[in-house]
């Protein structure tokens, strides 16, 4: 089974076939096309000496779905979990540059010391899921509650895919932020504290945490919409509801199928199918294992020579992963292509004029967050790092 790469061009003929992008559909974002192609070796050479003339002064940490050419540049790859505790232990650094998208960068900025500055190359690097609730909408949520008489008995627990002033509204809350590898941890400590939760932004991965790891029934959860008076529930849904799972979601996620599951088994004798969380509730079930992007990486490198593996999670990761197990069959899956467009924009141009700039002495832009939001924000953060 293979993916297809699209052609640019083919794209403008999509809305003649009648197959054309659905804007109101989760996976109507769509990103057209390869990636630009791999940077000239000479920038690779001058981001490298630029790295080496900082030393100890510099860390440079990427996130699994950054280029291979910006991978091979990094002190240390992890997920967004593994990220934030390695952002947070290095005291002595410096400039901590993040190869990742803006929300990942403001966590890095909310853990390291005042004295520490953190850069991401692109700035404008950011996370349409995160970008699915911002704080005003986060507090005329919680008038909602008020008004229901829900408030008090509802914990905030905000996927750490989020901006610092939602993480802000979470710690003000007496909530927690987690991440696709201790969203189960979050939503027990949350559920021992409060006899609700308000999960924001994915509801993917609320749901199938409160589905498949809780054992609660889709009944507990209802979905409440930022874009409609009231979330568009009722004070009666509120009160009956365990879970309120806030309306955002990854539209490079919500590309995988559970159809795409199947087809994988039919064509792929033994196949194992392995997504990551904030995929659709129908495909995780029909999935044989579930994890951020560090479990995935981590499950392939344990798998068996010979073992056959169909992937659910962001293509460049994928691809790397089926280029360093040649002894493995690991395909995409699915016949969509789901980059994210965002991450992609750290790109070796904009790496190497951060490494450069800095080596140089010159200012550059850290990534920094209102002082006024950053209590709670550290709160909600310090409380993920302690989840039991
Ligand atoms: P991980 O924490 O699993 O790396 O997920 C981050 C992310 O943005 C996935 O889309
Ligand atoms: Fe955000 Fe989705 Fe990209 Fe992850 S893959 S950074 S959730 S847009």
């Amino acid at each position: 089974m293979t993916f297809n790469e699209t052609p640019p061009t083919a794209r403008a003929l999509l809305p003649l076939l009648g197959r054309a992008g659905e804007p109101a559909a989760e996976a109507g974002v769509d990103f057209p096309g390869e990636l630009a192609p791999t940077a000239d070796p000479a920038l690779i050479e001058r981001a490298a000496a630029a790295k080496a003339a900082l030393g100890d002064r510099v860390f440079v940490l990427g996130h699994h779905y950054q280029r291979d050419e910006v991978i091979a540049l990094t002190d240390v790859t992890g997920d967004s979990f593994k990220l934030a505790q390695q952002a947070a232990a290095r005291p002595e650094a410096e400039h901590i540059v993040f190869c990742g998208v803006h929300f990942m960068a403001e966590a890095a900025d909310l853990l390291t010391a005042p004295n520490q500055h953190v850069v991401l190359p692109d700035p404008t690097a950011g996370c349409a899921m995160a970008d699915m609730a911002d704080a005003g909408q986060a507090r005329a949520a919680w008038d909602t509650l008020v008004g229901a008489g829900v408030a008090a008995a509802t914990v905030p627990v905000t996927y750490i895919n989020s901006s610092a002033a939602i993480k802000g509204f979470t710690g003000e809350h007496g909530g927690t932020v987690c991440t696709s590898s201790n969203a189960e941890r979050a939503l027990s400590w949350a559920l021992a504290k409060g006899e609700k939760v308000l999960f924001l932004p994915d509801q993917h991965l609320g749901r199938n945490t409160a589905l498949r790891q809780l054992g609660m029934s889709p009944d507990d959860c209802v979905v409440y919409d930022p874009n409609q008076p009231g979330g568009g529930l009722s004070a009666r849904q509120l009160r009956a509801a365990t879970i309120i799972l806030w309306r955002g979601h990854c539209a490079v996620h919500a590309r995988f199928t559970a159809g795409a599951v199947a087809e994988a088994r039919a064509l792929i004798p033994g196949v194992r199918v392995l997504v990551h969380p904030e995929c659709g509730y129908d495909v995780v079930s029909a999935a044989d294992d579930v994890g951020s992007t560090e479990f995935i990486v981590k499950t392939l490198a344990d798998a068996p020579a010979g073992s056959a593996w169909a992937v659910g999670t962001e293509l460049s990761l994928v691809r790397r992963l089926a280029r360093q197990h040649p002894d493995k069959r690991i395909v995409f899956l699915g016949g969509t292509i789901a980059y994210c467009a965002t991450m992609s924009q750290i790109d070796m141009p904009a790496l190497t004029r951060a490494l450069e700039q800095l080596a140089a002495g010159r200012a550059i832009d850290p990534v920094t967050v209102d002082p006024a939001v950053v209590p709670h924000a550290r709160a909600a953060l310090d409380q993920m790092l302690a989840l039991p």
